[in-house]
């Protein structure tokens, strides 16, 4: 089962590259087949739907092959970032009837929960399924120490994610009606 993870925010010193990475680490260790699709490697200079650029289908490769997808991403006052916004606005069909794990970053103890929860509106228009357990990586500036996370918690988090997540890709698959 293949969940790429995207990396949603293209800054400069971005913090959210650890969490990301860290979620990849765990993701393979569940047994799955995963990457990490970075914004930074998706972008375009204009909102772009037409999916004739290079990025565009590299994207559509990844996600028609996804079985699900999970995003990583800061809250940029109170939202999503914007190469995020348009890195997903890429693509349409192409998201349809797969499941959306969400993992916010923060510096702050919100952990991202503003934009965890308006991304699950834009999942909702791309007919995606929104898991509800989500992970908020708050404080994000002292959670790792030379690349590990000080919180192991965090482990059980995101297979409690996962857990859910292949649930919901493969019951999908079977294509309930
Ligand atoms: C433009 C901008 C807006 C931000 N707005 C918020 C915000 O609304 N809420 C929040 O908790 N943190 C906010 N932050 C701080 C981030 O939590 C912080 O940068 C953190 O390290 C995660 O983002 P990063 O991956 O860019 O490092 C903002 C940071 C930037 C650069």
């Amino acid at each position: 089962m293949f969940i790429p993870i995207i990396l949603g925010t293209a800054r400069e010193g971005r913090q959210s590259e650890k969490a990301a990475q860290f979620v990849l680490e765990e993701v393979l260790k569940y047994g799955l087949e995963s990457e990490i699709l970075d914004v930074r490697d998706f972008r375009l200079p204009a909102t772009d739907a037409s999916k004739q650029s290079d990025v565009a289908k590299k994207l559509a490769e990844k996600i028609t092959r996804a079985d699900g997808l999970i995003v990583v991403s800061p809250e940029y006052n109170h939202g999503y970032p914007g190469e995020l916004k348009m890195m997903l606005d890429m693509l349409y069909t192409e998201y349809a009837h797969k499941p959306l794990g969400i993992c916010g970053v923060s510096m702050g103890g919100l952990g991202g929960v503003r934009m965890v929860e308006q991304l699950r509106q834009v999942a909702t228009e791309l007919h995606m399924v929104n898991i509800r357990e989500a992970i908020y990586f708050s404080g994000i500036q002292n959670l790792f120490e030379n690349g590990k996370i000080k919180d192991e918690s965090f482990g059980g988090r995101v297979k409690t994610m996962l857990d859910e997540l292949v649930w919901y890709a493969n019951t999908l698959k079977q294509g309930i009606k």
